[in-house]
């Protein structure tokens, strides 16, 4: 259940052999000395917690999913399918024209950017023992810990399962809107992802909650951020 500590090739300690002595004396401190460096040197555990690639993926997809909400509400003001629009001064874009502009911009950023940083993480089986296993149980348990105030933060290399279920859903609440927007931009060439949604206009709203859940994520992840401020500081400076 418990994460492995990320090691490293470098360890921190010196090696063994170079804290014993170079010539040892007689033979029983020798006796000694060889059985200290026959210990093997316990494993180091780096520094680091958010490896570089990973703190500049996640502030560049934020940056992404902030652009592409806030245009998208632009764009949904311009044809809104419910009672109400988004005001204007928490829009991006300026009108629909400059909103669609926002919108695809960020668009190439998430997907090459989200791309790279799903890639990494398979590649470097970082995604496995991050956020797996994730378990019912496990949830239960750790938000309810959290409501009582009891869940540990000691450990900030492991998510708890409410994180990891948090992080999984959101990657996978991203794929859901990249699908569901390939079929808003090129409905004709995505014939088979609309009619698999219901159509252009079910599309629509699919692409509509899917954003709504995000909103609702990232409300609740920069809460959880202010409550543990120190993992702001590992997610900028990587330990
Ligand atoms: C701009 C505001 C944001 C801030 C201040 C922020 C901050 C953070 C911090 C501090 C962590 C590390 C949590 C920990 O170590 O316990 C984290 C992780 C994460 N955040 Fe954000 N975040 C922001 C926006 C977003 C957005 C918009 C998304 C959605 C795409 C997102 C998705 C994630 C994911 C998936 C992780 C886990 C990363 C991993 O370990 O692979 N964040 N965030």
């Amino acid at each position: 259940m418990l994460a492995r500590p990320a090691l490293n090739n470098t360890p921190l300690a010196p090696p063994a052999s170079a804290l014993s002595p170079a010539a040892p004396p007689s033979t029983a401190p020798e006796s000694a000395a060889k059985k200290r460096t026959s210990q093997p040197a316990p494993p180091a555990i780096s520094p680091v917690i958010h490896p570089r690639w990973l703190r500049v993926t996640h502030w560049l997809n934020a940056l992404a999913v902030v652009v592409m909400v806030m245009s998208g509400w632009r764009i949904y003001n311009a044809a809104p399918f419910f009672d109400f629009t988004f005001p204007n001064g928490i829009t991006l874009g300026g009108w629909l024209g400059g909103a669609l502009q926002w919108h695809f911009a960020g668009m190439w950023l998430l997907f090459a950017n989200g791309l790279l940083y799903l890639a990494l993480n398979v590649a470097t089986g970082r995604l496995w023992r991050k956020f797996l296993p994730v378990s019912p149980g496990g949830v239960a348990r750790d938000l309810l810990a959290a409501l009582r105030g009891r869940l540990s933060h000691a450990d900030p290399r492991r998510y708890n399962h409410v994180q990891r279920l948090a992080y999984l859903f959101v990657m996978a609440d991203i794929a859901v809107l990249i699908l569901s927007g390939l079929v808003l931009w090129k409905s004709v060439q995505f014939d088979l992802l609309r009619d698999l949604m219901g159509g252009y206009e079910a599309a629509r709203r699919v692409h509509f909650f899917a954003m709504a859940l995000l909103a609702g994520f990232v409300a609740v992840h920069l809460a959880m951020v202010a409550l543990v401020p120190r993992s702001l500081l590992t997610m900028i400076r990587g330990k």
